[in-house]
């Protein structure tokens, strides 16, 4: 199995780099890419870390080398957000480094999985499936934006405030992966969690604006990559597990769907061989997320049809 991380030099990609290659599978490959020369140094470092995962590093301006061969792609190439920015105002910054990557892997590993951690989700994820489309390559059920930073979010502010352990926790997220579109179904936490709607409103608010604080707090030094690197090594061993024949493996991500709220929307979705293989229910709402997905749904399409036109 062959994981390409493009953006591995970053603040997530470097540390999402650690977390694969002391817990991936034994004998996988682990490929480097970045801008930065820096990046072959990266992968020597860890190298050096006795676990059978091969780590391979490479920079310049192609990413060619580090995607040959490739089974999963995890995308964190581009900026983050300073203080005062909106996941809209990177968009500039990031959407040609996006198209950029995507071509490359259309002509140099177009069957694999690729998951996008660069912001904004909600449009970076429209770009990469209408330049895959139009390089003829494109196959949705391979294509994710990972919003597994929300759902760890949500699991652990509930547990703070309910005492469960949040690792039992699997909070659904749904919707998008900016303000008002990330939803979470706090509705749907099963057994006794003591959540009445006072709590559900402020726990929705701290999970929606948690990455805001986050930036806030680093004081311009970055946005969040340590929880980020942690919520990027749970999908991707999800694919990895899934790819290797493990059933039942189901997690939240940003796909396109059968449309039903909009084009591309984060949901429960079961994995296989070939990635995405049922795209599952998001269950019964309560009054209160059923009012919120409703509400989100104009600013999500606005997202996502900004990635379009970028592309066309
Ligand atoms: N999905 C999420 O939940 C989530 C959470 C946090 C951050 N993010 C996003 O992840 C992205 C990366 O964040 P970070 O904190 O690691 O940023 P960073 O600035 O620390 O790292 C970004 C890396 O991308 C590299 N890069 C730039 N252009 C490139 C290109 N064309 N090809 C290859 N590499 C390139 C840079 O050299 C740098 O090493 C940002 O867009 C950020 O907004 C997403």
């Amino acid at each position: 199995m062959k994981i390409t991380i493009l953006g591995a030099a970053g603040g997530i990609g470097q540390a999402l780099s650690l977390l694969l290659k002391l817990q991936l599978p034994k004998n996988s490959e682990l490929s480097l890419y970045d801008v930065s020369p820096v990046t072959p140094g990266i992968a020597l470092d860890l190298s050096h870390i006795p676990t059978s995962v091969l780590v391979n590093g490479f920079s310049g301006n192609s990413a060619e080398s580090a995607l040959k061969g490739a089974n999963i792609v995890l995308i964190s190439a581009g900026f983050a957000r300073k203080p005062g920015m909106n996941r809209s105002d990177l968009l500039k910054l990031n959407a040609n480094i996006i198209c950029n990557l995507i071509e490359q892997i259309a002509t140099t590993s177009p069957k694999a999985l690729i998951a996008i951690i660069t912001n904004p989700i909600n449009t970076t994820v429209a770009i990469a499936a209408e330049v895959l489309k139009k390089a003829k390559v494109y196959n949705k059920n391979k294509l994710f934006g990972i919003t597994t930073l929300d759902v760890i979010r949500a699991n652990t502010f509930v547990s703070l405030l309910t005492d469960k352990n949040p690792e039992e926790l699997n909070v659904t997220v749904i919707g998008g992966h900016s303000g008002v579109t990330i939803l979470p179904l706090l509705s749907q936490i099963k057994g006794d969690t003591l959540l009445n709607q006072e709590n559900i409103n402020y726990l929705t608010k701290l999970i929606q604006t948690a990455g805001t604080k986050v930036l806030e707090a680093k004081s311009g030094g970055g946005s969040a990559t340590l929880s980020m690197a942690h919520a990027a090594t749970r999908f991707c061993l999800s694919l990895v597990r899934a790819l290797n024949g493990e059933n039942h493996i189901i997690e939240c991500a940003y796909v396109e769907g059968n449309g039903e709220y909009a084009r591309f929307f984060s949901q429960p979705l079961l994995f296989g061989k070939n990635g995405i293989t049922e795209y599952l229910s998001i269950g019964t709402l309560s009054t209160f997320e059923q009012y919120a997905l409703d509400n989100m749904l104009d600013q999500l399409k606005i997202d996502i049809k900004i990635g379009e036109e970028f592309v066309k």
